[in-house]
This record gives C-alpha cells, sequence and structure tokens, in this order.
C-alpha cells in the first residue's frame, strides 16, 4: 500500500499509530475479508476503478477499504454520520495514502463538504451506508451517474428502502447493489451485531443495570429484535412498540410484551428506536415518562427521537457524562438522551463488532468487483436496484464457517433428486 499521505482532512493525523493497532485488532477477527484480500491482490479486479465511499469510519471500515486498494482501487472516504468517526482510525487511513475527509462531531454543514470533497475525483463507483452519496450525486451532480459512475453498493436497509422508492420513480439513474438484503447481512449484522452494540453503547453512556429494567424497543424488525432478545438475555423485561402486525406477532412470541408508544411511554425505563422512520417518541411521550427515562436511537437517521420536542419542554441541561445529556423539564422531571439520539451504538461505542462486519463486507466487496467485472465485459448492470445473488451469499457464509473451524453436511444426488421429485408423496 502507498504510505505517502494522501489528500485528507481528519482530526488529527498523529493519531495513527493508534488507528494502525485498532485496524490490526480488527482484521484478527474477520478471516473472510482477510482472504479475499489474499484473493484478489492478486487479481486485481479494481484496478483503474475509482470508489467513493460513505460509510462509517471505524476500525472495520479500515479492513473493507485497505481490501478494495489492494484489489487495485483508487479511494476517497467520508464517514457516513457525524458522530461515528473514530479519529485514530482516520488518521492512520489517511496516514496510509488513502484520501479520506471524516472527523468525530462535524456538523452537518461539514458532512456535506466532505462528501463533495471525496466526489471531486469523480468516481466510477459508490459505496454507501444510507445514500448520502447517491443522493448528492442525483442532486448536485446529475452529469456523474452518465459519464462517470457505472453503480454503487449500498450498506443497510433504510438506505435500501430509499432507493427501492427512487427506483420506483425512475428517478434512481445507476445500478446499486443493495448489500442490505443479502442473508449474510440482514441475518447476522443487523440482529446480532445490531443486538449487541447497541447494548455495548447504552451501558458505555449509562452504566446501569439491565436486569429488571422495563427496555422499549420500538420496531421489531431485524435490527429491534436482535435488541430486544439480548436485553431480554440480561433480565430485563422488554416491550415492543410496532406498526406492522405480524413484526408485532413474531415480538409477542419471542416473549415480549406489545403495546403502543403511548402506553410504553409511562412504564419504560430505557427507549431505544430502530423503525428508520422520524416522530417515534415526540412530545406526547416524554411527557408521560417516568423521571429518569433513558432515551436512545440505533436507527440509521437521528430523526428518531424528536428532540425539538423535548427542547421546548426542557428547563435546563448539561452533559452528565460522555454522550448522556440529562433534560431537565419545566416539570421536574429528568430525561436522559444518548448520543444526541444519533446511532448509539456506533457514537458511543464502536458499531458491530469485527466478527460480523467480516460478512457484511465481504458482501460489499464483492458487489463492488461484480459492477467492476460487468462494466470491464461491456455489460454495465440496468439502473434500478439489484439483488445480491443467493450464491454469493452461501460462499461467505461457507467461507465464514470454515474459518470458524465448523463443517457441514452435503446432500447427496439421491437426496438432491428427492427434494426436486414432485411426484413422491407419503
Ligand atoms: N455499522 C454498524 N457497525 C459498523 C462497524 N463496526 N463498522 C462500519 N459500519 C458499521
Amino acid at each position: 500500500m502507498n504510505h505517502k499521505p494522501g489528500k485528507y482532512k481528519v482530526k488529527d493525523i498523529k493519531l495513527a499509530a493508534e488507528g494502525d493497532r485498532l485496524i490490526d485488532w480488527a482484521e484478527s477477527r474477520m478471516p473472510v475479508m482477510t482472504a479475499l484480500r489474499k484473493e484478489y491482490s492478486r487479481t486485481k479486479p479494481l484496478k483503474g476503478y475509482r470508489i467513493a465511499g460513505c460509510l462509517h469510519v471505524t476500525k472495520e471500515t479500515a479492513v473493507l477499504v485497505k481490501t478494495l486498494v489492494a484489489a487495485g482501487a483508487q479511494v476517497s472516504w467520508s464517514g457516513c454520520n457525524p458522530l461515528s468517526t473514530n479519529d485514530a482510525v482516520a488518521a492512520s487511513l489517511a496516514n496510509q495514502g488513502i484520501s479520506i475527509f471524516a472527523w468525530h462531531g462535524m456538523n452537518v454543514k461539514e458532512f456535506y463538504w466532505c462528501i463533495e470533497e471525496t466526489l471531486k475525483f469523480k468516481p466510477n463507483l459508490t459505496l454507501d451506508d444510507g445514500a448520502d452519496l447517491i443522493f448528492t450525486i442525483h442532486k448536485n451532480h446529475p452529469e456523474f451517474a452518465e459519464k462517470y459512475v457505472i453503480g454503487g453498493t449500498e450498506e443497510t436497509t433504510t438506505g435500501v428502502h430509499r432507493l427501492r422508492a427512487m427506483a420506483a420513480d425512475g428517478a434512481l439513474k445507476y445500478p446499486v447493489i443493495a448489500v442490505n438484503d443479502a442473508e449474510t447481512k440482514w441475518d447476522f449484522d443487523n440482529v446480532y451485531g445490531t443486538g449487541q452494540s447497541t447494548l455495548d453503547g447504552i451501558l458505555r453512556a449509562t452504566s446501569v443495570l439491565l436486569a429488571g429494567k422495563n427496555i422499549v424497543v420500538a420496531g421489531y424488525g431485524h435490527c429491534g429484535k436482535g435488541v430486544g432478545v439480548r436485553a431480554q438475555g440480561l433480565g430485563a423485561n422488554v416491550i415492543a412498540t410496532e406498526v406492522k402486525p405480524t413484526a408485532a406477532l413474531k415480538a409477542t412470541l419471542d416473549g415480549m410484551r406489545v403495546m403502543k408508544m403511548d402506553e410504553a411511554a409511562k412504564i419504560g425505563d430505557i427507549f431505544i428506536t430502530a423503525t428508520g422512520v422520524k416522530d417515534i417518541i415526540v412530545k406526547r411521550h416524554f411527557e408521560r415518562m417516568k423521571d429518569g427515562a433513558i432515551v436512545c436511537n440505533t436507527g440509521h437517521y437521528d430523526c428518531e427521537i424528536n428532540l425539538v420536542d423535548l427542547e421546548k419542554l426542557t428547563k435546563s441541561k448539561r452533559l452528565i457524562r460522555d454522550n448522556n445529556i440529562e433534560y431537565t423539564l419545566k416539570n421536574g422531571k429528568r430525561i436522559y438522551v444518548l448520543a444526541e439520539g444519533r446511532l448509539v451504538n456506533l457514537a458511543a461505542a464502536e458499531g458491530h463488532p469485527s466478527e460480523v462486519m467480516d460478512m457484511s463486507f465481504a458482501n460489499q466487496f464483492l458487489s463492488q468487483v461484480r459492477l467492476a467485472v460487468a462494466h470491464r465485459k461491456g455489460q454495465r448492470l440496468e439502473d434500478g436496484v439489484h439483488d445480491i445473488s443467493a450464491a454469493q451469499d452461501q460462499e461467505i457464509a461457507g467461507v465464514k464457517l470454515k474459518t470458524m473451524g465448523y463443517s457441514i453436511d452435503k446432500l447427496t444426488p439421491e437426496q438432491r433428486k428427492y427434494q426436486d421429485d414432485y411426484s413422491a408423496g407419503t
């Protein structure tokens, strides 16, 4: 890798050595990425391609970036959340010659400035978590989609949801692979990754006992389920709020109580939003909460908890500990908001553990390779949202299992024939 510093803006380049160690640690837990890097640094399928990335700058993301570079890509990176950048990791990447624009605690204007900086080298490929890069290109540089960009990848549920809406309107001007919809992403990263890292963030910001607490999880999708089940495992009484009957039903069969937020607001000790929708906790909920209630969000955007409403009810505020602001309301009650309502798992902790990001980022990496290889063969994918292939999913899961030391059975030809035989019955 090129060790000359690239073009960058990070908090403090002197943190690079600390970042190197964090990245080494993550790498030691990411055997699938290590195997991919070894294989593709020989064939370099991304040689000649410029990739702009907008995804949380964590130690795991650094492993992805280094793998893209090893496969021949030129990369320019920004973080996809103002509070999720690890400054030491950003410094390490900058010091290794990666063009990176990211620091912890930036404001929204700076956030978009960083994205614009990464677009200056006119990328051929985009790699997103939350689709901000794609939206910025479509809004500010629509000509890029025609002239330079051959495709993109999207990491998260919220991003994929919006891109599908954009594609349905005919507004999406290049192909995007929905990494989120791979089984090796949503069934692991969203469930086990979010489950563990969200509780990790809450504990780092509060250090409270979870056993015996009423924990309200808003949204019982894959992320909400992961959080709910893990909280239950630590002895919490979990309450789920939902709008979708099947999801609510799942929560009840998982042993959670289901009720409307209007009711849950009165009895919750800790509230965790995981819906991808705005205004889940608003004024009337804050008014009903108990003194000392803790509120946080683990959805992609910071719109789930309406902090403007909370401010209106507030008499005074103070930072009581890192990532934890105490709001004292005019009625004397105190409410604690973690990580300013942004992703608590990334802002207050380190995001999902390396072991699950190993699979999610293998999907990201292979999808970028798929777009480049198709383009090189003159077979650019159609504009719109594309799924990860089932074969890629199974291959990643198979490699992961192998690195964990597990082997599984294989169907015999007779069993396979039996499976497909629709004349066979009882
Ligand atoms: N999203 C959730 N956890 C993450 C991590 N550790 N790195 C990058 N993106 C993430």
